[in-house]
């Protein structure tokens, strides 16, 4: 699929404030400084559209981006951040959890994991509660710029053998680098028939 358009829309702390809309929408998740922001920036190819940082805790809002003018790409914040204290962290989980609960548009969940460590249990518990909830994601693994292949086989191995624990089959995984633009088109494809479904 072409992106020959993407714009920011509206950012909001509320589920119940964002865009009135049918048209199908896909989010990011994962701890904070994964990567969901540049990965958005890197599908887009628009440096800038959703903003990044070294620290994390960078994004604190729902962002929805219109892509093409027919969907729509949302930049989330990510879980897990320590350092925001407590009620910070509590008021931005139930954020993400409101959202993903309750936003009707939703399709699919892109849920980024990075690559370059073992299977997290905070990740684990995520996505067993997404699960639960029967909510349709995809495992991204993000930054495999940054090991060598091997390492990086070794540590999805390890992912797939722990997530074979508690699903019969696996969700469907993407291996990116928004550095290198690794994965853009699988990503972009799987986009694309989901829209046409
Ligand atoms: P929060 O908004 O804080 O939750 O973080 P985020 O998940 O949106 O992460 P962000 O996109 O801001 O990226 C965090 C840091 O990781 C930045 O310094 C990025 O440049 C870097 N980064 C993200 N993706 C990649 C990647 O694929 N490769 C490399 N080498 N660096 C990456
Ligand atoms: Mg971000």
């Amino acid at each position: 699929m072409n992106i020959f358009s993407s714009e920011f829309i509206k950012s909001n702390t509320d589920v119940r404030s964002c865009p009135e809309t049918a048209l199908p929408e896909y989010a990011f998740i994962g701890r904070s400084n994964v990567g969901k922001s540049s990965l958005i920036n890197m599908l887009t190819q628009k440096n800038g559209l959703a903003l990044t940082s070294g620290k994390p805790g960078k994004t604190l809002l729902i962002n929805h981006f219109l892509i093409n003018k027919e969907w729509f790409l949302v930049d989330l914040p990510g879980y897990g951040f320590a350092q925001t204290g407590l009620a910070a962290r509590e008021r931005l989980r139930k954020m993400i959890d409101s959202y993903i609960l309750l936003r009707k548009p939703l399709i699919n969940l892109f849920v980024l994991i990075d690559s370059r460590l073992e299977p997290q249990s905070i990740d684990l518990q995520f996505i067993e509660w997404l699960g639960v909830q029967e909510i349709p994601f995809s495992i991204v693994f993000t930054k495999t710029d940054k090991l060598s292949v091997t390492q990086f086989l070794n540590n999805r191995k390890k992912y797939e053998e722990t997530l074979f624990q508690t699903w019969e089959t696996l969700p469907l995984i993407f291996e990116t680098s928004s550095k290198t633009g690794k994965g853009r088109v699988e990503i972009l494809n799987y986009i694309e028939e989901l829209n046409d479904q």
